[in-house]
C-alpha cells in the first residue's frame, strides 16, 4: 500500500492566485479589458484552476489538449485528463477578443474574477463533444443537455484569479490546506469520498469498510449545480453535519465540499474525480456501484472498471460490490459478505427514499439514519 500523500497530478500543485501586489495592478488596468461574464459553475471552475485541484491544468483547454482529451482521454502533454474544462462563448461577445490578448472574466453582477490569457479560440462542435464525454448523443442524458445548451466558441488560455468566489464558505478547504491537514494529523494513507447526494446508511457503510484501513477519510461532496430532482447543496451540507457529529470518530474524518458542477459522465468522471482527490492529497478514492452515473446510460460497474485504462494515475481506487441491507445479517452487507437472497435485501434506492419523505413518512432506519431523515422532512423549502 502506498504510503506518503502523492504529488499533485502533474507533480506541482498549480498556483494561479495573483499575489497582493499583481492583483492590484491587474485591478487598475481591467476597466480597460474587454468583459466576459460567465454563470456560477465556469466560476467555480476558473477556482479550481487557481487553487491547484485541477493541477496541472493552468486554464481552459487550449485547442490541441482539448481534441486530446476528447479522443485519448489525456491531455497532449500525456496526462490522464478525462473532462473538458472549457469556456463558451457565444458568436457576438467575440467581436473584442483575439487570440494573444488579455480579456477580464467577471460574475454576473460584473465583478472581476480572473484575467483569461486567451492563447485560442475554436468552433465547439457539440455532437462531438457530447458522444465523447458522455458516450450518448441521446439528450435525455443531462450532461448531453447541458452540452446542447454551450455556445459556439472556446477560449483557450491559462487564467489569473483577482477575486476569489468560493472562499467564504465554512466548508470549503483548498487544496494546499487539506495537504497541509492530513500531514498535520500525520495521515499517511488518505481515502477520498466522492457523492452528489444525501448519505444513506450504503455510503456510511462504504466509508466505514474504507476505514478500516487508511488513516483518514476525507468526505467530499461536490457542490453546484446538478440535474433536477438532486437533492439541494444545504441539504447535503447539514445531513453530513448531523450524520459525522453522531456517528463518526471524528479524528479520523474531514469534510470538505468541492464546488463543481456535476456531469454525470460516468467513467469518465470518475477519473476526474479521482485526479481532484489526488490534488487534494488522498492516496485513495473509493468508487462504489454506479459512479457518477445516471440513469441506465453506465453499465453499474464501468466507473471502476475503467481504472485498468490509467495504471498511471497516481491515486488508487478502492473499488466496492453493491451495498444493501440484509434483513438476515441485520447489517449492510454485499455479495461477499452475504450469503441470503435477494428477497432479504432492502436497496438503497433514492427515489423511494425521497418519496416516502416527501409524502411525510420515515424510510426505514435500515436505510438512513433517523437523523439525516428528519433534517431533510424538516427541511423549510424544498430539498431538491
Ligand atoms: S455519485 O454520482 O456521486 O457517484 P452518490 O453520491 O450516490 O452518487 O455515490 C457516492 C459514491 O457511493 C459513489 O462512489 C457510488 O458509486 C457509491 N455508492 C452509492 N450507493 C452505493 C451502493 N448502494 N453500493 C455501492 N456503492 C454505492
Amino acid at each position: 500500500m502506498r504510503e506518503g500523500l502523492p504529488p499533485p497530478h502533474g507533480g506541482v500543485l498549480v498556483n494561479r492566485i495573483l499575489s497582493d501586489k499583481e492583483r492590484e495592478k491587474a485591478l487598475n488596468s481591467v476597466s480597460q479589458l474587454t468583459k466576459l461574464a460567465v454563470d456560477s459553475s465556469i466560476l467555480k471552475d476558473i477556482e479550481n484552476i487557481a487553487s491547484g485541484l485541477f493541477s496541472p491544468l493552468e486554464g481552459f483547454l487550449n485547442r490541441d489538449d482539448y481534441l486530446s482529451v476528447l479522443q485519448d482521454r489525456r491531455l497532449s502533454k500525456g496526462q490522464v485528463w478525462t473532462i473538458p474544462v472549457v469556456l463558451d462563448v457565444a458568436k457576438s461577445s467575440l467581436a473584442n477578443m483575439k487570440e494573444g490578448e488579455d480579456i477580464v472574466i467577471t460574475d454576473i453582477g460584473l465583478r472581476p474574477v480572473a484575467i483569461l490569457h486567451i492563447e485560442d479560440i475554436f468552433s465547439l462542435d457539440r455532437n462531438v463533444h457530447a458522444t465523447s464525454v458522455y458516450g450518448t448523443a441521446d439528450t435525455s442524458h443531462p450532461g448531453v443537455a447541458r452540452t446542447h445548451e454551450m455556445q459556439d466558441f472556446l477560449l483557450g488560455g491559462r487564467i489569473s484569479l483577482l477575486n476569489s468566489t468560493v472562499s467564504n464558505s465554512p466548508y470549503y478547504i483548498p487544496p494546499k490546506e487539506t495537504r497541509a491537514r492530513f500531514m498535520e494529523r500525520g495521515w499517511k494513507t488518505v481515502v477520498g469520498f466522492q457523492t452528489r447526494n444525501v448519505p444513506h446508511s450504503g455510503h456510511e457503510g462504504l466509508q466505514k469498510a474504507a476505514l478500516n484501513f487508511f488513516d483518514g477519510l476525507f468526505i467530499n461532496p461536490v457542490i453546484g449545480r446538478k440535474k433536477k430532482g438532486d437533492f439541494k447543496d444545504e441539504v447535503i451540507l447539514e445531513t453530513y453535519q448531523v450524520l459525522i457529529n453522531n456517528y463518526y470518530p471524528l479524528h479520523k474524518v474531514i469534510f470538505g465540499i468541492l464546488p463543481m458542477e456535476m456531469r454525470y459522465a460516468g467513467p469518465r468522471e470518475a477519473i476526474h474525480h479521482a485526479i481532484v482527490r489526488k490534488n487534494f492529497g488522498c492516496t485513495h478514492f473509493i468508487v462504489g456501484r454506479d459512479h457518477a452515473g445516471v440513469g441506465k446510460f453506465y453499465p453499474p460497474f464501468a466507473a471502476q472498471e475503467v481504472f485498468q485504462e490509467f495504471p498511471d494515475l497516481g491515486i488508487e481506487a478502492v473499488l466496492f460490490p453493491s451495498f444493501f441491507y440484509c434483513k438476515r445479517c441485520v447489517s449492510i452487507a454485499n455479495i461477499n459478505t452475504c450469503p441470503h437472497n435477494q428477497s432479504d435485501h432492502l436497496e438503497f434506492s433514492g427515489t423511494l427514499m425521497r418519496r416516502l419523505i416527501e409524502e411525510g413518512e420515515s424510510p426505514p432506519k435500515e436505510l438512513i439514519r433517523p437523523e439525516v431523515a428528519s433534517v431533510i422532512r424538516e427541511w423549510d423549502g424544498p430539498f431538491i
